[in-house]
């Protein structure tokens, strides 16, 4: 038994912050965040909207995208660094907002930035172990409550947003691999300095020796496309289309040159969404499967890395 996905879905709050607007706010301008990062705009939520009101919202277009009741949903995963509250989960808010009474398991998954392949590849091996057959697995993220506004080297970085895949049961692959790492040494290069359990110094927000997380990135992912083809024994060209984690074009472009790949075949919304963490995979495969990018037979490798640090990949093929 294998997976693959039946519909997708995603949600962008609607207000906009522009470059320009965050350069009334720090000492920055829309050129400087352009040229390093990709960056012109980020969705911000507004304040009645938590992680699982978007993830509610993106939740729904995927189930329909799918033709799939939300009753028939079996299992929820909800990737998120933003949940609503300590507990209950964003997963199960998002349960009882879907109006799912079937008792099916419900929690979230913390990855940061990797969350959605670790949740994706979670939802997979409960299908291929028979445990379920229709999971939803979602990323959603409220990032701007966590974003230290007079950080001009960080706050220009991030945005919010909720993508969700409808994950079924398949004889034949749909998800063909799945890899997950993680190194907790790194900790502190990319972290948010408070939390329950440590308490927090006042307000707490996102902190990032950016330079040396950039750097770090690019060798990561370079290994996790190694490893994804070498275990599939796959060629570059055999990937139809990269999904990458939006963290900045830079980072997006060098995985697309150890590919080999053109950027005609890379999906980037960095520039419209910026970085939206655990959502920003399913919004950009979301938005390159409506506008009809993607199609049958592709295959698609999705490839993400996060504070941690964690890293991994999801390979597809579209079916
Ligand atoms: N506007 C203008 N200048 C800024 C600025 C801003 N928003 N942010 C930083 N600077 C300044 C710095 O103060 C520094 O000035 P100095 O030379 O006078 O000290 C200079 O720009 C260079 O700073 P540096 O941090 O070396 O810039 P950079 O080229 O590394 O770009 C990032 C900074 C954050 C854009 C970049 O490091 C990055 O994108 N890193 C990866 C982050 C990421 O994607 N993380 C998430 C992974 S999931």
């Amino acid at each position: 038994m294998y997976s693959r996905i039946q519909g997708t879905g995603s949600y962008l709050p609607a207000r906009i912050m522009t470059n320009h607007e965050l350069a009334e706010r720090v000492d920055t301008s829309h050129e400087w965040i352009v040229e390093r990062t990709g960056i012109h705009q980020r969705h911000i939520a507004a304040a009645h909207e938590n992680s699982s009101d978007l993830a509610a919202a993106a939740a729904r277009q995927a189930l329909s995208a799918a033709g799939i009741e939300a009753g028939a949903i079996d299992l929820i995963v909800v990737a998120t660094t933003t949940p609503d509250l300590v507990f209950p989960s964003t997963a199960c808010l998002l349960q009882e907002k879907l109006g799912i009474v079937n008792g099916c398991p419900a929690f979230d998954v913390q990855a940061v930035c990797s969350g959605f392949v670790y949740a994706l590849s979670i939802a997979d091996n409960f299908i291929r172990a028979g445990q379920s057959k229709c999971a939803l697995v979602v990323g959603a993220e409220t990032l701007s409550r966590i974003t230290d506004w007079s950080d001009r080297s960080n706050c220009i970085l991030w945005g919010d947003g909720a993508g969700a895949v409808v994950l079924t049961a398949s004889e034949t692959p749909g998800v063909i691999s799945t890899h997950l790492h993680a190194d907790g040494r790194y900790r502190d290069l990319l972290h948010v300095n408070g939390g329950v359990s440590a308490g927090a110094d006042g307000a707490y927000a996102m902190k990032m020796e950016g330079s040396a997380v950039f750097k770090i990135a690019v060798r990561t992912l370079d290994a996790i496309v190694d490893e994804t083809l070498a275990a599939n024994q796959m060629q570059k060209s055999d990937i139809t289309w990269l999904v990458p984690h939006q963290a900045n074009i830079r980072i997006i472009q060098a995985t697309a040159k150890k590919l080999g790949m053109s950027m005609d075949n890379v999906v980037v919304t960095v520039d419209t969404q910026a970085n939206t963490s655990a959502a920003s995979i399913p919004l950009a495969l979301d938005m390159a499967v409506r506008d009809g990018r993607i199609k049958t037979g592709d295959v698609v490798l999705m490839e993400a890395f996060g504070g941690g640090f964690t890293w991994g990949s999801v390979l597809i093929k579209w079916i």
